[in-house]
């Protein structure tokens, strides 16, 4: 592994530890609640965040060029919500996450699903691509409708990841996660998945931490927060500072302005 891939992968997993801010969900759901307009969302999360998950469309348009952040580049997409969302292609050269100057390029790998082999290709090119330029290549362990969110499937699913050279996966927490945890040979981050009240969000970063998670790389949990600084920040101290859900969510609710 060259000094500039692990180099890049430390600037995202802080010590060992991360809070990825994931911004992607409009390459295939179009204008999600709560990201209509990227810029007012990102800004004041941006100095909370350990890096950025998005795509060189809401990277070009709505964070300026002078922000210190490392951006973890979704590169796989070219499906919609109306569509078979494992028909996946690389919508990204390696060349174009350079020029971007990504920290790591993100894609998603669905098990499973109608188009398993094609998007397990996906993953493999980048990786043979990333490691010519020293990208490190972060999996996403898409789950489609049929498939069950438990520790068998998503154990198989992080395994192979990283079998085929991701040097990170992002998966879904679950029962006896750290099963998942322990078959996975490099470090495993969680989606926050569907919102959550803000109490729930915080016991289900802890918990992932606490059976071996690196971090977690959280979307609507934050951006559709009624307070997402506050959020995010609170997420940080499970994460980065060892809290329990309910220092945490005291922090939360200490730090929001008083209901008018
Ligand atoms: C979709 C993604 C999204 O970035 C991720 O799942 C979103 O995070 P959250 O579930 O916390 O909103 O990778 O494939």
């Amino acid at each position: 592994m060259s000094w500039g891939l692990k180099n890049r992968v430390e600037r995202i997993m802080k010590g060992g530890r991360t809070v990825m801010l994931a911004v992607d969900h409009g390459y295939f759901q179009g204008p999600t609640t709560g990201l209509e307009n990227p810029r007012k969302t990102l800004t004041p999360l941006i100095p909370y965040a350990d890096s950025l998950m998005l795509t060189r469309g809401v990277l070009r348009t709505s964070v300026d060029a002078n922000q210190d952040i490392p951006i973890v580049l979704r590169v796989s997409g070219g499906t919609s919500i109306l569509k078979e969302l494992s028909d996946e292609v690389v919508t990204t050269s390696i060349e174009e996450a350079v020029r971007l100057n990504a920290s790591a390029v993100a894609v998603s790998v669905f098990v499973g699903s109608e188009h398993e082999k094609e998007t397990l290709a996906n993953l493999a090119e980048l990786v043979n691509e990333g490691e010519r330029y020293g990208i490190p290549v972060l999996a996403v362990t898409a789950v489609g409708r049929e498939m069950a969110r438990d520790a068998r499937y998503l154990g198989l699913a992080c395994r192979i990841a990283a079998e085929l050279g991701a040097s990170i996966v992002k998966t879904y927490y679950c029962a006896d996660f750290r099963r998942v945890v322990d078959g996975c040979p490099v470090p495993v981050v969680i989606a926050g998945g569907k919102k959550l009240p803000e109490r729930d969000a915080l016991q289900l970063a802890h918990d992932a931490v606490a059976e071996g998670a690196s971090g977690v790389d959280m979307g609507r949990n934050i951006f559709q927060s009624a307070d997402p600084v506050s959020i995010i920040k609170a997420v940080r101290g499970v994460v980065h500072e060892g809290k329990s859900a309910d220092e945490a969510y005291a922090a939360f609710s200490g730090s929001r302005p008083p209901a008018q």
